[in-house]
């Protein structure tokens, strides 16, 4: 009896797979849940595992730097906010520690890097080694040339054109009742606090500062050109310096950033000299220290120069990469566009 069942039951199991056509369904499994017509779903062993965290390396100039301090923490909130995994890096203002950090990411795997060069003609070196290792790139706060990142598709510049904020610098001054001539003398007689000169921010915000008065037909007179490398106390020492060497006559303080304004301010007020009555001051950042001296008169103006926004942009810039977009040559520096801030719409930024 038990072998004619077992019989039976192995011819209904080769009609059932013959009725089943080539298909190698196991009706003796009725258990299975059927797979549905046409369905390519994967097999429980190939289950989606919950999608690994994607690794970001940011690689930043060097983190005693007030500007790139906001910058950094946006970044890093922005991106761990989307559930990357982070790793931010101090190249303590030396391209040779960096350019390791920058091969140490590499080694470690890293899907994409976010890279503020220390030296803007290291530019070129760090495209190729990024290049060679196929990493995603969004280079920010150093601008290279578009030639220089033309040579790698998957690589984009996200910053600010550096034109404009010296523009705004000079219309700032511009602005003010006398438009930067305290004395009356028909020159506006100013000295120039600048940043590192190796970097493109400092050259063009020096450079254009000054070509806004002359264009809007205003004599200059240059009393002293420093570089304060865009630091603090290096601002105020030189403010003191020059202030000391020409007293009066210094009707405009052009400063390349805010930080070295604020040391300015230090020293101009030590001085006896009242911003905005006897002096004029502008730098660029809109740091929060900054918006206050706007706000209390103790600067003419200063150039909302977003960190926030750009590093929400370097973000977005990142995620294009990552999606395979590619970037022609002259189409690979993005701009967030700079903000004069003045005691008018100070309240707006703060
Ligand atoms: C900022 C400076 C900063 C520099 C660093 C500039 O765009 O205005 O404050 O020190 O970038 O590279």
């Amino acid at each position: 009896m038990k072998k004619f069942l077992a019989l039976a039951l192995a011819v209904v199991m080769v009609l059932a797979i013959a009725a089943c056509g080539s298909k190698p369904a196991a009706p003796a499994a009725p258990a299975a849940p059927a797979a549905p017509a046409a369905s390519a779903a994967p097999a429980a062993s190939e289950a989606p595992a919950a999608p690994e965290k994607k690794s970001v390396g940011v690689c930043i100039y060097k983190f005693d730097d007030a500007f790139m301090t906001t910058y950094r923490n946006a970044l890093q909130e922005i991106l761990e906010g989307k559930g990357y995994e982070v790793t931010v890096v101090d190249g303590n203002n030396d391209q040779a520690k960096q350019n390791e950090q920058i091969n140490t990411f590499i080694t470690q795997g890293v899907d994409a890097l976010i890279i503020n060069p220390v030296m803007t003609s290291a530019a070129a070196t760090i495209i190729d080694t990024v290049k060679s290792a196929g990493i995603p790139t969004v280079l920010i706060n150093r601008e290279p040339t578009a030639e220089e990142m033309a040579v790698y598709e998957n690589l984009v510049y996200v910053g600010a054109n550096a034109a404009d904020s010296g523009t705004y610098q000079g219309e700032l001054i511009l602005d003010t009742e006398t438009k930067g001539d305290i004395n009356g003398d028909g020159v506006v007689s100013y000295i120039m606090i600048q940043g590192d000169p190796e970097n493109i921010d400092a050259q063009l915000r020096t450079e254009y500062s000054v070509k806004a008065l002359v264009d809007a037909g205003m004599k200059v007179e240059q009393l002293n050109l420093t570089r304060g490398d865009w630091d603090r106390e290096k601002g105020q020492t030189i403010c003191a310096n020059d202030l000391a060497q020409f007293g009066d006559k210094i009707e405009v303080v052009f400063c390349n950033n805010d930080d070295m304004a604020i040391g300015a301010l230090q020293s101009i007020q030590a001085a006896g000299r009242t911003v905005n009555k006897d002096i004029y001051l502008v730098g660029v950042d809109a740091l929060d220290a900054a918006l206050n001296e706007v706000k209390a008169g103790n600067m003419t103006g200063t150039v909302l120069n977003d960190a926030v926004g750009q590093a929400t942009q370097a973000v977005v810039s990142m995620e294009d990469l990552l999606g395979g977009k590619t970037f022609a040559e002259g189409e690979q520096s993005i701009y967030v566009p700079y903000v004069k801030v003045t005691p008018e719409n100070v309240d707006e930024f703060m």
